[in-house]
């Protein structure tokens, strides 16, 4: 695996900070808030469409070959399947609804794929000051130093963490993954919900929880955050163990150790929802 160019993590982590003081200057201020989507609690500021415009400026004058595929001004055909070359997967803000409540857990997320296959990855937290990066094949760093996945070997050990799409109004949704969150519940230490999947997924690289599950997320909730779990030596696949690619709406990323028993856990949870043990 050849490392990719330095330049393309320096564009990254420059990209991350700078819509992090974006979001600073904001945070706790008033805001315009607009609601997207036909449930009405998909939240977007005027923050969340300044910082993208920022990084699609950035990329457009540096590298004016690659695409963008950010959640604010997104285009189909890019969520819709990865593009050949390199494409920048971006989320202005995960971590909205916290953002527009003034509740200090929230980041910028970046991914780069090549050719489909995340090469580099970054999240800032601008509340703590804590970027985490990765490159391919060159290990996981919080604040430029390597970080690794937890050892905790079974989900009684683990603090898991999850978080629900904005259809969870729907009642079939709702239900599902109210019942899920307490089949996880009962079988290990304990279930947080932070609001900020990029951040759950880092914090999964870091080791300070060992197993992250959702559902329904989109590329840019995962792209950067799969990239740094991996590298920090964790592992990351859907709900059936296939292997992360960016375009999978369900994702389930852990330590590795736990990986296994999590997806049985699953396999469980489903098998007794057919049959009808579980509403
Ligand atoms: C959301 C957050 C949340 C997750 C949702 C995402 P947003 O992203 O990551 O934790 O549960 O599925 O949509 O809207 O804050 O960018
Ligand atoms: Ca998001
Ligand atoms: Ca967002």
């Amino acid at each position: 695996m050849t490392t990719p160019d330095p330049l393309l993590l320096a564009t990254a982590v420059e990209a991350v900070q700078k819509a992090g003081a974006i979001q600073l200057e904001h945070f706790g201020g008033p805001l315009r808030i607009d609601k997207k989507g036909e449930g009405q609690i998909d939240l977007v500021t005027e923050v969340d469409v300044a910082v993208e415009r920022m990084f699609r400026a950035m990329i457009a004058e540096r590298f004016p070959d690659h695409v963008v595929l950010g959640e604010e001004l997104q285009q189909d055909d890019l969520l819709a399947r990865t593009a050949p070359g390199y494409c920048w997967v971006f989320d202005p803000i995960d971590g909205t609804t916290n953002f527009a409540h003034g509740l200090p857990i929230f980041c910028a997320s970046l991914g780069l794929e090549l050719d489909g296959e995340a090469i580099v990855g970054a999240i800032y937290d601008p509340t703590r000051r804590e970027l985490f990066t990765a490159e391919r094949g060159q290990g996981a760093r919080l604040n430029g130093e390597r970080i690794a996945v937890s050892r905790a070997d079974s989900v009684l050990d683990s603090l898991l963490v999850t978080g629900f799409p904005y259809t969870v109004h729907e009642p079939e949704t709702g239900e599902e993954l109210v019942a899920l969150f307490g089949h996880f519940l009962g079988r290990s230490r304990a279930v947080r919900r932070l609001g900020s999947a990029a951040l759950d997924l880092a914090y999964v690289a870091a080791g300070r929880l060992d197993g992250f599950y959702e559902a329904t997320l989109k590329p840019w909730d995962s792209c950067a955050g799969a990239l740094i779990v991996e590298e920090a030596g964790g592992r990351v696949t859907d709900w059936d163990g296939c292997r992360f690619q960016s375009r999978m709406a369900q994702v389930l990323a852990t330590n590795g150790a736990i990986h296994d028993e999590m997806l049985a856990m699953l396999t469980e949870f489903y098998a007794r929802r057919t049959r009808g043990d579980i509403e």
